[in-house]
């Protein structure tokens, strides 16, 4: 299983993702791989906001090392699972997918914690305070997208 969490830079949210998704793979010992990237390209090269590594830190995780990156079309060839934070996330990861059936992989993270609620996970950029309530959004997210593929297993 490969799993792609995707935000709009890559330097807040989805950074925050990739490290939840790293730890309870290897707690669980699942033959996952996961990785982060952004709609867009401004922070490619970058490590993730200092918010977010402070949030990561706080919280056990050590996330410094991760490189933001771009959503490029190969990605749908490549990842099982394409994981967006928000509706602008959604809209704009479908338009970079090559074919049309590849746009189904695109996903709304928060659906598999609260299933079908169409929930989205709030830009922290410009909100120093949002850092916790996103780290939280995406624990719950996290563990709920790891309990529905296991369970199918
Ligand atoms: P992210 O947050 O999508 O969670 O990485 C943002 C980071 C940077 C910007 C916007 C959102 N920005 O406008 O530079």
């Amino acid at each position: 299983m490969k799993i792609l969490v995707v935000c709009l830079g890559n330097i807040c949210r989805s950074p925050l993702a990739h490290g939840i998704f790293n730890h309870e793979i290897r707690k669980r010992n699942l033959d996952w791989e996961v990785d982060s990237a952004g709609t867009a390209n401004y922070h490619s090269g970058k490590a993730p906001d200092p918010r977010s590594i402070a949030e990561a830190k706080r919280n056990g995780l050590d996330i410094s090392r991760q490189a933001a990156r771009q959503l490029i079309a190969e990605d749908f060839i490549v990842y099982n699972h394409i994981l967006v934070m928000d509706a602008m996330n959604y809209q704009n990861a479908r338009s970079i997918a090559p074919t049309e059936e590849l746009k189904q992989k695109v996903e709304l993270i928060m659906n598999f914690a609260d299933p079908g609620r169409n929930g989205q996970v709030p830009d922290p950029y410009w909100d120093d305070e949002g850092f916790s309530n996103v780290y939280n959004m995406l624990v719950r997210a996290v563990d709920g997208f790891i309990s529905t593929q296991t369970e199918k297993a």
